[in-house]
């Protein structure tokens, strides 16, 4: 049985994914801030193999602690699916710095830290994934207006992916930034092309076929290759 690790599987894409995974068989590690309030993953632990962990992926404390529980056990595939948007995304003239900062610290570094964190785990999966959801807003080729805390961290968060892939070539793992599409959560809004349940199954094929060659690239939930 493979384990996959997903940060911010209380709601939202996250949900979606740890029900996928799990419903594949897969053991989910499902992380959250507030395990005690998170009534519809508690719900699909009904006959899955589902560990809810606390994690906040913006404090070091709560990561150390998911890395010193999972001690010796291998970790097939790590996805930082958590993520958060500018509020305020349409007005430059208001921009709250410290909310940019905030979103760069789960967003951009959050996966970093994480991937670090795990490292040791991973490297004892054959076949060991870092999956990293980002988003075609942080893509260079889209030159578009708004949410300029939330590009500039996904933006961020590509390269950092990029430079992860290559420095942990030798390890073996593979790692990826991936478009999941633009998904009907409370963040992408009910005018959103797809569902959850769709972006989570692609991202779930994406992830099971992923491979050594495919490391440092972006992707879409869809399979196919997104510009940087
Ligand atoms: N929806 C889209 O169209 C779309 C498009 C492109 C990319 N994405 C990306 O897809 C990912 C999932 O987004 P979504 O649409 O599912 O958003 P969502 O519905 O707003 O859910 C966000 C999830 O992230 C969690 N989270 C936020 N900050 C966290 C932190 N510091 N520690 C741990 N968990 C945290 C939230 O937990 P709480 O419940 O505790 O707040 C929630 O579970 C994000 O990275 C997002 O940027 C989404």
């Amino acid at each position: 049985m493979e384990t996959v690790l997903i940060s911010g599987a209380n709601r939202g894409l996250g949900l979606a994914l740890a029900q996928k995974f799990a419903e594949a068989g897969w053991k989910v590690i499902a992380g959250c801030r507030n395990p005690a309030q998170a009534t519809a993953l508690t719900a699909l632990q009904e006959g899955h193999d589902i560990q809810i962990c606390k994690l906040d992926v913006t404090n070091p404390d709560d990561i150390a602690a998911l890395a010193q529980q999972l001690g010796d056990e291998p970790l097939d595939v790590l996805i930082n699916n958590a993520g958060i948007l500018d509020a305020n995304r349409n007005d430059l003239s208001s921009i709250d710095y410290d909310e940019w900062q905030a979103i760069f610290a789960t967003n951009s570094m959050a996966p970093v830290r994480m991937s670090l964190a795990l490292k040791d785990n991973l490297k004892r999966s054959p076949n060991p994934r870092i999956v990293t959801v980002s988003s075609e807003m942080g893509s260079l080729n889209q030159n578009l207006e708004g949410a300029i805390a939330y590009r500039t961290s996904k933006a961020a968060v590509n390269k950092a992916m990029q430079v992860l892939a290559t420095n942990f070539a030798s390890d073996g793992i593979t790692v990826v930034p991936i478009h999941p599409g633009w998904v009907r959560t409370d963040m992408g809004g009910p005018q959103a092309a797809i569902s959850p349940k769709e972006s989570a199954e692609g991202i779930f094929l994406l992830a099971s076929g992923l491979n050594n060659e495919m490391s440092g690239r972006f992707w879409t939930w869809a399979g196919t290759e997104h510009p940087w």
